[in-house]
């Protein structure tokens, strides 16, 4: 078995219940941060830790900290992102459902080591039945001395308040997540300044993903050095994964950094093989923002090692042979999948999804639906594919927030890699006619 550091107690009943949960040393992180630590010594055990924001770009946490700007006088905050939306990951969903008061634990010590007075959990509209479970959690929370006035009799006080958004994926983006926290449309602001220095209500501020904040309490339970012994390199710690697709235990799991991606997929202590026997056709390694990869090259990088479930390993080769560990979501497909379908699908997701802020984003996440969309009806041409590479190259790079990449890059890297099924449906779909597609499609 592998090591767990957040998923530990996720099987004992009840333990979504402050009882069960303090029983099972539930609160000794905030116990110690607040009885025997410095906000500072607590930043550096987080720093030593090694961890890596969870939430996708895998910046390091305890760096995001110290960069937190602490003029007298101003209010910090730190707002856990919840907002959970991209495609192939609900990591996040299962922490916060199954272990809610380890959420509200890190929050606090992560709070009390930042110096914030008000924080907040943002999470995603869909999750509300989720935002109840949080919300009762903070109850008990309160009712137990966690939260409130003069925490462990200390002169730290903390109020920690659940706001649910409208179910908008670029709300996740955390300055758009910052301008809807603040009642206003969830736009991406322009950086700089960063949150660190103006984030919500224009004071400094932290936004971290949820297994983020969940992971200070082992690091501060046990020590920095300790978390950075668990890993690999500088992919230290474990990663809950998503599991998805056509495998035959999808669910969460979570993995020690370093494990190979073939045992990941294939090992019964995690995915267990691919379903009904078929062979292993492609991999969405990190959520369906990252690049697509064929199966040889997920299972072994360009120079032939085998691919590791690490930030480093799954990036190794760039963009050209390489991926990246994302959020965690983890897309299995087996050879019936059609790799041009579901690009549609995702590219259909980013045109939905896009704020409309940038023209690049706007109107090119909308052109490569339809161009996808053309192809799969069997009215595409050879053309269309070098469009659509075209397309996608003019929106990288080019707007205010990264959902502009996000859209971008399953559509190259599908192209790079499955050119040849693009140029088969070209050749070989039944072409559909149906007047209200033809309408919805205007760009034919
Ligand atoms: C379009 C878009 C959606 C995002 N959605 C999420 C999300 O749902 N959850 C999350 O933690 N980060 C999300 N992010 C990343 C956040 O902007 C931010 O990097 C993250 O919350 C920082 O936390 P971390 O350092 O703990 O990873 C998203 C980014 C973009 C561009």
């Amino acid at each position: 078995m592998g090591k767990k550091l957040l998923l530990n107690n996720d099987h004992i009943p009840g333990i979504n219940t402050y009882e069960v949960y303090r029983k099972n040393g539930g609160y000794a992180s905030v116990e110690k941060a607040i009885k025997t630590m410095t906000p500072e010594a607590i930043v550096e055990e987080v720093k030593k830790s090694g961890l890596r924001g969870r939430g996708g770009a895998g910046f390091p946490t305890g760096m995001k900290w110290s960069f937190l700007a602490k003029p007298e006088g101003v209010a910090r905050y730190i707002v856990c992102n919840a907002d959970e939306s991209e495609p192939g990951t609900f990591k996040d969903r299962y922490l916060m459902e199954r272990i809610p008061h380890l959420l509200i634990e890190g929050m606090i010590t992560s709070s009390f080591a930042l110096g914030a007075n008000t924080s907040y959990i943002y999470i995603r509209g869909e999750y509300f039945y989720v935002a109840r479970i949080l919300e009762q959690a903070i109850d008990e929370a309160y009712a137990n001395g966690w939260l409130g006035k003069n925490i462990l009799g200390s002169d730290y006080s903390l109020d920690l308040y659940v706001q649910v958004g409208a179910g908008a994926y670029i709300c996740g983006e955390e300055t758009a997540l910052l301008e809807s926290l603040e009642g206003k449309r969830g736009n991406p602001r322009i950086k700089p300044p960063f949150p660190a220095i103006a984030g919500l209500y224009g004071c400094p501020t932290v936004v971290n993903n949820v297994e983020t904040i969940a992971a200070v309490v082992p690091i501060i339970n046990n020590g920095g050095d300790e978390y950075a012994k668990v890993g690999i390199g500088k992919s230290t710690g474990t990663k809950l994964i998503s599991a998805s697709g056509h495998i035959n235990k999808p669910g969460v799991y979570e993995i020690e950094m370093g494990i190979t991606v073939e045992d990941f997929i294939y090992s019964d202590e995690w995915c267990g093989g691919i379903k009904n026997g078929k062979k292993l056709k492609a991999v969405v390694a990190g959520g369906s923002s990252v690049p697509i990869l064929p199966a040889d090259l997920i299972l072994k990088t360009a120079n032939g090692e085998p691919r590791l479930m690490s930030y480093e390993s799954l990036a190794d080769g760039g963009f050209a042979t390489g991926t990246m560990l994302g959020s965690g979501g983890f897309i299995v497909m087996d050879e019936t999948t059609s790799i041009v379908k579901n690009l549609w699908n995702f590219t259909r997701f980013y045109h939905h999804e896009s704020c409309g802020q940038c023209s690049p984003c706007r109107e090119g996440t909308g052109w490569m639906e339809k161009v996808l969309h053309k192809i799969i009806d069997g009215h595409g041409s050879l053309s269309d594919v070098d469009l659509l590479w075209d397309i996608q190259s003019k929106i990288e790079g080019k707007t205010i927030c990264p959902l502009g990449d996000a859209a971008a890059w399953p559509v190259a890297s599908a192209i790079r890699h499955f050119r040849a099924e693009f140029e088969d449906h070209v050749r070989n779909s039944k072409k559909v006619i149906d007047p209200k597609r033809l309408v919805s499609n205007a760009v034919y």
